[in-house]
């Protein structure tokens, strides 16, 4: 019977080790992780993550073949394959500040799987890391293995939070780097054996180390950089009378183009895609390559812009002033079907409105109070540190509430920004949002989730994302 150890039970590690059980079940998969919370909720009834489909899998799995613990230790030293699942956040001090991947988390996990072996073990890298970091996991295992022999993969996990389990279940490839040598191959062949199991072989790839590593960066920065593209044509859209959908739709039929990831938006957010170009912009730098670092930066600074044009908006409509005014903000998470925060834009655009002094209400039907605040109250890059995981102290006053349905959120609210796209926001029931709300009452929709005319035809003003503006925002134009 093979071991499987995976460290780190956070959004990747729980969800691709749950599947795995699921799909072998005469492999042992345990889930270990430092986070005695995060351990608990694995183990509870009520899991740390939600992903549609993912109850369903851990309870057919869970106690049979899927364990989560937290020895660490144990675990590791019984495994034939440790998976490594941990934080590589984003550097806040030191060379590479704000830009480098910090290995911290990473160094020490490769120590400590030093520190336990008795018996030779494949480490794969499952989480996203610099190029050529298998070579420095290699070195520290080298030189603290005692004997012990080790073989470094690269298996980038390629799921999206929100279909997860869907992901994982029908993945559009696998993608598995090993060393050249015979030995190399012979244990990219045993992870391969893993997922033919229930993925197709012409959908797992195998390549060498350095091109798995790579590929995965590579792939976040091409679909980043699909909506800073479309996002960038949707400024032009409205400052033309053009229609971003129609744009999207239409280039989206060429079929070396395709129809996904063209909806424009208020910004990606997520763990991913931000901090991965950051850590590809860096190692270009690194490697003597400045234009091709810049041609990626490019693609946050149009993140960035997209934020702070739609919080231009917000306020320059408003007759350049939203202090003392109520906002509601519907959505929180990153995206729907989810409750992860990471990164989400409406961090920024929350801290954009409350720097012109606004009153933010926000409803977002899977984010925490707690969460909520804990966000707009962190610094940048710290919500990758394993303590955005423990509780905090009360943190700064700020004019927030955060409520339990929508229409609580818009009672007596100037505005209403939509920030995720959630189902629910498509019906919900605007005319008795517009009787709650201030006149002129304005929905700002982040995310073109909903029917703009109908909206105008009850009353509001509506600023839709890269859609032709109303005659009111045309006469007050946001500055840049
Ligand atoms: C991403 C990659 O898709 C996945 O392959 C990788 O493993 C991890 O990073 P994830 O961050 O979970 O996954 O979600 P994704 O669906 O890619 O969305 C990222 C952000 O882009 C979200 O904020 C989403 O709202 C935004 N987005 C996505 C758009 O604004 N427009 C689109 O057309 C698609
Ligand atoms: C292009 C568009 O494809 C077409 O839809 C539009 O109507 C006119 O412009 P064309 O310029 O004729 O057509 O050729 P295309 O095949 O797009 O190639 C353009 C250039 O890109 C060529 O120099 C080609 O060698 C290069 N190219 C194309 C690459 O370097 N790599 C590729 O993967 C594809
Ligand atoms: P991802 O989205 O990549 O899965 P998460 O932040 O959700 O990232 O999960 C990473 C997990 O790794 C966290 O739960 C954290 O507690 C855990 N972790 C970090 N370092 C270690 C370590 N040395 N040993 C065990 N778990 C660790």
């Amino acid at each position: 019977m093979v071991k499987i150890c995976c460290i780190g039970a956070g959004y990747v590690g729980g969800p691709t080790m749950a599947v795995i059980a699921l799909k072998c079940p005469d492999v042992e998969v345990v889930v270990v992780d430092i986070s005695e919370a995060r351990i608990a909720g694995w183990n509870s009834e009520r899991l740390p993550i939600y992903e549609p489909g993912l109850d369903d899998v851990v309870r057919q799995c869970r106690g049979r073949n899927l364990f989560f613990s937290t020895d660490v230790q144990r675990y590791v030293g019984e495994a034939d394959i440790v998976f490594v699942s941990v934080n590589t956040p984003t550097k806040t001090r030191g060379l590479g500040a704000g830009k480098a991947a910090d290995l911290t988390y990473w160094e020490s996990a490769a120590r400590m799987i030093a520190d336990v072996s008795r018996s030779d073990k494949i480490v794969v890298e499952k989480s996203t890391v610099p190029v050529k970091t298998a070579e420095a996991i290699e070195k520290i295992l080298a030189h603290n293995g005692r004997g012990v022999r080790y073989q470094i993969l690269s298996n980038p996990e390629f799921l999206a939070e929100g279909t997860a389990v869907q992901d994982l279940f029908v993945p559009d490839r696998v993608l598995i780097g090993g060393r050249e040598t015979p030995e190399g191959q012979a244990a990219v062949k045993v992870l391969k054996d893993v997922y033919a199991r229930w993925v197709p072989e012409d959908r797992i790839i195998t390549t060498n180390l350095w091109s798995a590593e790579l590929s995965k960066l590579a792939a976040n920065a091409f679909l980043a950089q699909r909506i800073s593209s479309v996002n960038a044509i949707s400024a032009l859209c409205e400052a033309t009378g053009a229609d971003v959908t129609e744009v999207a739709c239409s280039i989206g039929k060429d079929s070396r183009i395709g129809p996904r990831f063209l909806s424009a938006s208020v910004g990606f957010g997520g763990s991913c895609f931000q901090k991965d170009i950051l850590n590809l912009v860096y190692i270009c730098e690194c490697y003597g390559l400045p234009e091709v670092a810049d041609y990626w930066r490019q693609v946050i600074g149009i993140n960035d812009y997209q934020k702070s044009r739609f919080v231009n908006r917000v306020v320059s409509s408003m007759f350049n002033t939203v202090a003392g005014k109520k906002v509601a903000v519907l959505g929180f998470a990153f995206k729907k079907d989810t409750g992860d925060t990471r990164e989400t834009p409406a961090i920024d655009v929350c801290r954009g409105l409350l720097g012109d002094k606004a009153v933010v209400s926000i409803y977002d039907p899977q984010v925490t109070e707690e969460q909520v605040r804990r966000d707009l109250a962190m610094n940048k890059f710290d919500w990758d540190h394993p303590r955005h995981l423990q509780p905090v102290g009360e943190p700064a006053d700020q004019p927030v509430a955060v409520t339990s349905d929508a229409y609580e959120a818009a009672r007596d609210a100037h505005a209403v920004c939509i920030l995720t796209e959630w189902e629910e926001f498509r019906s919900l029931d605007y005319r008795r949002m517009y009787d709650i709300m201030q006149k002129p009452a304005f929905v700002f929709d982040g995310r073109n989730i909903v029917d703009a005319e109908k909206l105008r035809d009850i009353g509001f003003i509506v600023y839709a994302i890269g859609k032709p503006l109303d005659q009111w925002l045309k006469d007050m134009p946001a500055v840049a």
